[in-house]
């Protein structure tokens, strides 16, 4: 049995009032779930919510990571430093950081391995563009993603994978639950082919793209599928806690 991973992406949300929505996630799921339980909300934050998550099933994660450990890197926060104020995940690879970022393939692969590094598991993300998925390349494009992203190493403990069709993200749009199958069952293929079979069968793929609490049971009972990245919908702890609730 895999245990399933509900993990919230803040994105460029939340200022110091913030703790209001976490102390009242804290209550709302103050008992062992069915699920690990993950927010990352912005670096500033993380060290705060580490605090008022101590002793909870929430963990905390960042949402990228420099390649290095330290240096001349303006504006970039390394893993040893999520890691040093109370992460223990980070996001590699996320859609919005390969766009703004130009956090390609290789450098995604990089992060990873920085995440590795600090003893932080990392959520890689992978996912196709809406001009991709009309030309029917979806599975081309996650599976050269894959392939140039996953760095030597990779565990069902250290690496989650996150599908997102870019187009879903934000939107209100999703796939339909057969779709959403049909590319996490190859992305299980993949794995199990590429890292082989103990890894690749146990290793937690995610699904993220306007994961909401009235569509998570249906998305996360699609086959393959354990668990959700949420974006917008993490930011309200009814909401998220909803979200979670798919796993009662
Ligand atoms: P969304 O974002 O839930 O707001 O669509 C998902 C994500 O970017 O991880």
């Amino acid at each position: 049995m895999i245990r399933p991973i509900v993990a919230g992406n803040w994105k460029m949300n939340g200022v110091s009032n913030s703790v209001s929505e976490i102390n009242s996630l804290k209550e709302k799921v103050s008992s062992p779930s069915n699920c690990d339980i993950l927010i990352c909300p912005p670096a500033t934050l993380i060290m705060a919510f580490s605090h008022i998550l101590k002793e909870t099933p929430i963990e905390l994660g960042g949402q990228t990571c420099h390649s290095a450990a330290s240096g001349a890197h303006t504006g970039d926060i390394s893993s040893e430093m999520l890691k040093d104020c109370g992460a223990n995940y980070v996001i590699t690879g996320h859609s919005e950081r390969r766009m703004d970022h130009g956090e390609l393939d290789k450098i995604v692969k990089a992060q990873t391995e920085a995440a590795w590094r600090a003893g932080l598991k990392a959520i890689l993300c992978v996912g196709e563009l809406i001009g991709e998925r009309k030309a029917d390349l979806t599975l081309k494009v996650i599976e050269r993603q894959l392939k140039n992203s996953i760095p030597e190493g990779a565990t069902a403990d250290n690496l989650i994978i996150a599908y997102e069709p870019v187009w879903a993200i934000g939107t209100g749009l999703t796939p339909t639950v057969d779709d959403v199958a049909t590319v996490h069952t190859f992305i299980r293929n993949n794995l199990i082919e590429t890292q082989g079979q103990q890894v690749g069968s146990n290793m937690r793929l995610l699904y993220g793209g306007s994961v909401k609490p009235g569509n998570a049971k249906e998305l996360m009972a699609a086959s393959n599928v354990n668990g959700a990245l949420v974006g917008g919908a993490s930011l309200k702890a009814e909401d998220f806690a909803g979200i979670i609730a798919a796993y009662e």
